[in-house]
């Protein structure tokens, strides 16, 4: 069987890759792990991101994956580069899409919902700073307790759409145009955001980029299936459950001790 590309987050926020990726790269066998027991990574410490992160890391490795992708923006910001000197096989993150907002935005103003230690990273400091953008201004927000209730498949909650209203407010009294995703979770809440932020307002989320990216690096180190059939696509979990609303029916889904 060809190996499989790997793809791991603190939970089903990084299914929302995988579906899309399963949509594109229909030959591709993939291995999707979501750390359930230790979710969520966005308010732990720097050193048991990286920790929890490698740990993923290695898993996908046992398991012959082929490269990796971190769909996680809290592990991508936190851990990216330790992952890629300590394992061996090609690694892809996401991060949020800051410069596509600065090309977009009119008012200058650009929201970022994220998680805590996302936003606050080196990494995400770095690429605000690099990218010239003295005169724009980036309306931070943590999307406390966002990712607990997805993961519980609590979307439509009256108090998913009351944090929501709460963290968006601030924003758009800051006279933002665009709105950038920063957590892979978030993905699922775009219907629900998109009742409370007016239509012009662009949401700028990592799926496309991510995939581009995916894509270049499976043919820039020559690693395409060359399987004739559909791949399969394994989703383990470690919690106690798994909340299976946004899984496609074909994804094998398992409980693994890892
Ligand atoms: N999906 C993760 C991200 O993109 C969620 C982080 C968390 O577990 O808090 O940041």
């Amino acid at each position: 069987m060809d190996k499989p590309i790997g793809i791991f987050d603190s939970g089903i926020g990084g299914i929302s890759i995988l579906n899309e990726l399963t949509n594109e790269l229909t030959k591709e066998n993939f291995v999707y792990l979501s750390d359930n027991l230790n979710c969520p990574y966005g308010n732990k410490s720097v050193q048991e991101i990286i920790n929890l992160s490698l740990k993923n890391c290695h898993k996908l490795v046992e398991l012959n994956c082929k490269m990796i992708i971190v769909a996680c923006n809290t592990s991508t910001t936190n851990s990216i580069s330790i992952l890629r000197n300590n394992i061996d096989i090609p690694i892809i993150g996401v991060e949020p899409g800051i410069k596509p907002a600065i090309n977009y935005t009119k008012t200058n103003n650009i929201g970022v919902l994220a998680t805590e230690k996302t936003l606050g990273s080196k990494l995400f400091f770095n690429t605000s700073k690099n990218n010239n953008i003295t005169n724009i201004k980036i309306h931070e927000q943590v999307g406390y307790m966002l990712v607990e209730k997805i993961e519980k498949g609590l979307i439509n909650n009256k108090s998913v759409e009351g944090y929501l209203k709460k963290y968006l407010s601030k924003m758009l009294k800051n006279n933002i145009d665009c709105l950038v995703l920063g957590c892979t979770h978030y993905n699922f809440l775009i219907n629900q955001i998109k009742k409370i932020i007016p239509e012009n307002i662009k949401l700028i989320d990592t799926i496309t980029p991510i995939i581009t990216h995916v894509k270049k690096t499976i043919s820039k180190y020559k690693i395409a299936s060359d399987s004739n059939y559909n791949g399969i696509i394994k989703v383990f979990y470690n919690g106690k459950t798994l909340n299976k609303e946004f899984l496609k029916k074909r994804y094998l889904i398992e409980y693994l001790d890892f």
